[in-house]
Formats: structure tokens, sequence, C-alpha cells
């Protein structure tokens, strides 16, 4: 399986702009904000300035099980390419197929069975649950007290032992013992020897991250580096022991993805500012000629209409009217046909109905093609957040673009996201 053979390199036309490899687990995700404030702000700067030619990857400790109870939970967006299990399982795409090279590629000097008789001799270490253990990881807790000393006496063993380890100590509770060939640095470093392969190296990598096993991807030649500001002591002793030097990795002032978010500002690697930072879309001098800014646009003004964020007036709604075709045609998922301008009369009357639940929305995997002259063809996945409950929409969006205005919804068509079908079907608006 190559990059190419995934199908990447043909939807981003090239290299990418921007590769982001992060970390999730108090990286990308702030466990701390139950409204998911920062990973929603930084998830509408991706679908709207960097989708279409940038690379999402999310690189985190946790196993595919694990990972998915994650996604369940949390507004994640779908990255491009994900590593899982510290960099021992390395998956492609939405389906995320994986790559068996690199898995072939670890077991170099490696007898799971060994590393799991070795470290029973060491009643500290208290084997993670069943879900986390890996054909490539073997995991335990121990305080951090004994972590070191632990450490080199495992790996002392395990040489003696005829195997090539790489044990990692994260989040001051997690110990991972891992191939030597293996990690999240490796893993990176695997993905970027493969795209020179095709002569299509990202243009910019930004690493992010917030513990130990992060610190690796932070030694890849060339990358530009982000330690959240909320960053473990191990990590961040890590750093003054081996990077402090590098002017290419910072430590933000801001906490998870707000983080990310700054150090795309101080390394200068593209827009900025978050749509959702945005109040008045009118004053800003953004890019609005691209479908990906258009869609999370109009979604944020929906979103702020029904939580009663903007005021309101007549203008508003009309101001919204005027960005949809009055022929056009929305078909609801529930199949029926209306015309866009009766839809938004609908909406209108939900102003504010929804302040007492925790009422987001955010689009994922936002693409585009032009298919005339001003015309385009637009396709991504539509999320809301209601209380507990979420459902999503595959949406089909056909714009044409006429400047100086920008763009106008022509026709729109969305299908339940297979098993995500909202209970009362007349409860979804867009
Ligand atoms: C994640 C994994 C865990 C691992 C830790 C540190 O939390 O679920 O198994 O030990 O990351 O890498
Ligand atoms: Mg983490």
């Amino acid at each position: 399986m190559s990059l190419a053979d995934a199908g990447l390199l043909d939807r981003i036309n090239g290299s990418a702009r921007l590769m982001i490899v992060s970390d999730l687990d108090s990286t990308m995700v702030d466990h701390d904000d139950s409204e998911n404030l920062s990973l929603l702000r930084f998830n509408a700067l991706w679908e709207a300035y960097y989708r279409h030619d940038s690379l999402l990857v999310f690189s985190t400790g946790r196993s595919p099980t694990s990972y998915q109870k994650l996604r369940n939970k949390k507004p994640l967006l779908t990255p491009d390419i994900t590593i899982l299990s510290v960099g021992t399982e390395i998956t492609y795409g939405e389906s995320m197929v994986p790559d068996t090279g690199w898995t072939h590629h670890l077991n170099r000097k490696w007898n799971r069975d060994i590393v799991v008789e070795e470290t029973a001799k060491f009643p500290e270490l208290a084997p993670q649950s069943e879900t986390q253990q890996r054909p490539h990881k073997v995991s335990f807790f121990v305080e951090k007290v004994k972590a070191l000393e632990i450490m080199s006496f495992l790996s002392e063993h395990l040489e003696k032992r005829g195997l090539d380890v790489k044990i990692i100590y994260s989040s001051g509770i997690a110990l991972d013992i891992l191939p030597k060939s293996a990690g999240k640095g490796e893993a990176l470093a695997y993905l970027l020897q493969n795209f020179e392969v095709d002569g299509k190296v990202p243009l910019h990598t930004l690493v992010c991250g917030d513990s130990g096993n992060d610190s690796e991807m932070f030694t890849i030649p060339k990358v530009h580096g982000v330690m959240v500001s909320n960053a473990q002591d191990e990590f961040l002793q890590w750093y003054k022991q081996n990077a402090k030097n590098n002017p290419n990795i910072i430590h933000a002032t801001e906490r998870c993805a707000a983080g990310i978010i700054q150090a795309i500002g101080n390394f200068c690697l593209g827009p900025n500012v978050s749509p959702r930072d945005i109040k008045d879309f009118k004053k800003c001098n953004v890019d609005i000629f691209s479908p990906g800014h258009e869609v999370v646009k109009f979604y944020l003004l929906y979103e702020r209409w029904r939580r009663a964020e903007v005021d309101k007036s007549e203008q508003f709604v009309k101001n919204l009217k005027s960005g949809f075709c009055p022929f056009g045609i929305f078909v609801h998922p529930s199949g029926i046909e209306q015309p866009f301008h009766q839809c938004l009369d609908y909406m209108a009357k939900l102003y504010g109905d929804k302040t007492e639940h925790q009422f987001r929305v955010w689009v994922d995997r936002v693409s585009s093609a032009q298919i005339g002259s001003d015309t385009w063809l637009v396709r991504f996945y539509k999320w809301e957040l209601s209380g507990d409950e979420r459902q999503c929409c595959v949406t089909t969006v056909l714009m044409s673009l006429k400047q100086p205005d920008g763009f106008t919804w022509v026709h729109m068509h969305q299908t339940w996201l297979e098993g995500s079908r909202a209970r009362d079907q007349t409860a979804w608006c867009f």
C-alpha cells in the first residue's frame, strides 16, 4: 500500500501545502473542555482553508477500538492518514486501509511473547486493558517514581534476549514497549520517505503533541513543532534537554487545538483565523471564493441563529436567502423536496430554539469539483450535535459563483449517514 494507491495524492493534486500531524488526547482533544470549543474552531479553519490541498494526520497512542470510541464522543474530523497504537499501525483514508508493509517491517527483532514474559517479572507494571494491547505494542501503567528504573532494567533484559525495543513513558503513567523501528517519529519518517519517492513531500509539516510518546515526532528534520501549553512534564523535560535551541519548535501559550492554531500563525503556515472567530463575515477580508469557506460560513450562521447568538432580524434571514437561488430545491434526507426559500422561512421560526441544548454544527471532508465555467459540485458531511444526540448527512450542493458576490446555492441533496438518521426526521432543518 502506498500513498498514491490510497488515492490521497490525487485528491490534493500534488504536494500538500500543509501536513498537520497531531496527537489526539490532550492535543487535538481537550478533555477539560466539554463544549469542544477549540476543536470546533480548528475544524472550521481546516475545512474552510486547508482540506482541499493539505493533509490531516492523527497520530495517537490509542488502539483502533479506543480511537473509534473517541470519534464517537468528540467532534473529530476524518483524517487523511491515521497512525494508531503509538506509531505501530498506519492506515489510509476514511475506510482506514492498513499499511501492511509498515507492519511487516516492525517484525524485525520483535517477539511479543518474550516481552510479556519479561515484563511479568515486574509486579509494579500493571497491564493496560486488553483493547490497548496490540501486535507491536505492549502497554502498562506504572508510577512515575518507579518508571525510570524499570525502563532501564527492562531494556537490558530484553536486549539480552535478542530483542530491539523502544520503551516510552507518557503522561506520567503509561509505559509502552514497541519494536525499536516503531513509534510516532518513525511512522512519520516513513510517511515522509514515501512522499519523497512520489516526489510529493508536503511543503510544510507541523507536528503537534503534549506527552512523551510525541517527542520523537519533533526530531524529524525540517518539521515545525508545537508543544501545546498543557504539555506534560516528561515532554517539557525532553524539550529542555534535546530541542531547546530549535527555532522550529514552540511551546504554545494556548491549550490543545487552540495551541495548534496558534502555531499555524506563529510559523506563518497559512490562514490562522478560524471562521468561528469571525463575528461579521461581511467585514472581514477572507477568501470568499472557496466552496469550503462558503459551506463552513453558512453552517456557522445557521448554528448562531438557532443558538440566538446573532440578533433576531429580518435582515439576517434576507442576507442568508440572497445566497440561495430562489428557484433552487433542497432534497431533505427524508426525501421531501422543498424550495430553498421555504426552508429558510422555516429556519427563521427556529430562532433561539437551541439555547438550552449543547447545539453545535460542523462539517467534515468538504470536497469540491469545478464542473462548469462558474459551477461547482460540493460534497461534505454535515454533523449536528444537540444535547446527547448527534446526526450526520452526506450532503451534495451545486453552487454557482457570481463575482463579486460569492456563491449561490443552486441545488442541494442530503442523505442520512448510515446509522445516523434522526429519530424525528422533521427536526432536521438543513
Ligand atoms: C494512549 C494509549 C495507551 C498508551 C498511551 C501512551 O493513551 O491508549 O495504550 O499507553 O497512549 O502512549
Ligand atoms: Mg496526548
